[in-house]
């Protein structure tokens, strides 16, 4: 009898096959509430998500009714205002938030710059993998990603004080060589709970998830001591085909079935795309218009490309009809027809012709700590972002001002950390006021160490040696070395090759 028991259980584990005596070890429950009530004041809860997309809101919500104090919440975002861990904020309920993002909440920032909520940014991706290293008992590990950064010097703040000083700041973290680059040491991290929003559950506890709301829910499964999962449906034992179960049972302590689901969508600001030529009106719209053109031409066929919101996605539109590029994406993209809105999503993306971008057949979906193996890993070809400073040896700045609101570094940091990964910087030669952006060194906080490749304005193409320098290659009509020398805070050399600006 013993070792039958034990037969199922091993059984149970590859999430394959069940007895009627098998012993479930999941509970179900219909009352989130219900599911809820043990979390203590002081707990660390894992909450699943990005953006507003796969939140538990049932369960969110219940922790409303419970009144639980003091909570450690490690979330990659916030939620907004009136929705998702925002109203945890709005209860003053959350003692400390680890996140990668907090943008988009306004009682948020009044808190943290009120020094009432800790905060803990940590890039995305080693959020990710911080999460799905707790998940399988591996302490810490190494990564590339924020070395040179505010992250590994540590200092940043925490918390501040009522009078604007900082009370607790970010730890330095360890630096170590292997095979001649610099990585960081970031450590594990568990929850006591972990609060997930799954598709569907079968009655034995085995998950499926929909679509993009695998992001961060697949690897917080794993790195809690209670998981509680809030399922739209649940389905009988055998409903889900064996090799498609995403999270087995094991990892699944509760299952709640859930009410209504709001599907809401987070608009970006600047978000929105027209697909359509744009019309130029004014001279910022030529300006932008011009570094897209030029954006437009790094794309190869077959590429697989991680693309910043702005001129990087807007470049996107100027494809070739007769390449085929892979985004690869943490912002996914819904609708077609002239605009598309920008959610938060992990998705790839296949993209073709000039005017529609959608989701085609051969697409795939995957949760954070697989999208930032990918990123981390030198899977993905290029990188295009924005910038506020690039230094002479491809230091970017582009997440931070200090003194003003510091939104998060989302996964930035991660995309640039990536070696073999290309990163082409698009942005505009001169701040407002004529104030120099391209400089001998970045004045404001880094998003990584001679990471930038290449540096496309309105006026000029730079090539970027990480040790050597800025290499002037290509020109905008009209335009002398002698005029970009007097707008570029630093010095450069003159490709001998030197070209006209490229458009598309
Ligand atoms: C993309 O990168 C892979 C290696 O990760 C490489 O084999 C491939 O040729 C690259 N493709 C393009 C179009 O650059």
């Amino acid at each position: 009898m013993k070792a039958l028991r034990v037969l199922l259980m091993l059984y149970s584990v590859g999430g394959c096959y069940f007895s009627t005596s098998f012993q479930k070890r999941s509970k179900f429950y219909s009352d989130p509430t219900e599911a809820v009530k043990d979390i203590p004041n002081g707990a660390t809860v894992l909450v699943g998500g990005f953006g507003l997309c796969g939140i538990p809101e049932n369960l969110i919500n219940s922790l409303l009714k419970t009144g639980v104090k003091s909570l450690t919440a490690v979330s990659n975002n916030a939620g907004v205002d009136n929705f998702g861990l925002g109203l945890l904020l709005q209860t003053k309920q959350i003692k400390r938030m680890i996140s990668s993002y907090v943008g988009e909440n306004a009682e948020f920032e009044r808190q943290y710059l009120a020094g009432e909520l800790e905060v803990e940014l940590t890039p995305q991706g080693t959020l990710a993998e911080r999460i799905r290293a707790g998940g399988a008992g591996i302490p810490a590990f190494f990564t590339a990603t924020g070395y040179g950064t505010l992250i590994q010097q540590g200092g940043s703040p925490i918390k501040y004080r009522k009078d604007g000083t900082i009370e607790i700041p970010s730890e330095p973290r360890e630096v170590r060589e292997f095979n001649g680059r610099h990585y960081i040491m970031e450590k594990a991290i568990t929850g006591d709970f972990a609060l997930i929003k799954a598709w569907k559950a079968d009655k034995a506890g085995n998950i499926v998830f929909r679509k993009t709301a695998r992001n961060f829910n697949q690897p917080m499964c794993k790195a809690a001591k209670v998981t509680i999962v809030e399922v739209e449906e649940v389905v009988d034992v055998g409903t889900f085909a064996t090799e498609d179960i995403h999270i087995p049972s094991i990892y699944v302590h509760k299952v709640v079935q859930g009410g209504s689901y709001e599907k809401r969508i987070e608009v970006l600001k600047g978000g929105i795309i027209q697909a359509e030529k744009p019309k130029p009106k004014k001279d910022s719209d030529i300006v932008r218009e011009r570094i897209i053109r030029r954006a437009a031409l790094e794309f190869e066929d077959g590429m697989y490309a991680n693309l910043g919101i702005g001129i990087p996605m807007l470049a996107s539109n100027f494809i070739k009809q007769d390449i085929t590029v892979h985004l690869q994406s943490e912002n996914g993209i819904l609708g077609l027809v002239r605009v598309i809105l920008i959610v938060h999503l992990h998705v790839v993306l296949v993209l073709t012709g000039k005017e529609t971008v959608t989701v085609l057949p051969g697409a795939a979906y995957f949760s954070s700590d697989e999208s930032f193996a990918m990123i981390r890993g030198g899977h993905v070809n290029l990188t295009m972002l924005g910038a506020m400073q690039v230094s002479k040896h491809g230091d970017l700045a582009n997440w931070m001002i200090p003194g003003k609101m510091v939104k998060g570094m989302g996964g930035a940091m991660d995309l640039v950390a990536s070696a073999g990964t290309k990163v082409v910087v698009t942005m505009e030669h001169s701040a407002k006021g004529g104030k120099h952006k391209i400089l001998d060194k970045c004045s404001l906080p880094l998003t990584g160490k001679q990471c930038v490749d290449r540096i496309i304005t309105e006026k000029a193409v730079f090539d970027v040696d990480q040790t050597k320098g800025l290499t002037l290659i290509e020109i905008w009509e009209g335009l002398t070395p002698e005029d970009i020398k007097a707008c570029t805070g630093t010095e450069f050399e003159v490709s001998p090759n030197l070209k006209p600006m490229q458009q598309i």
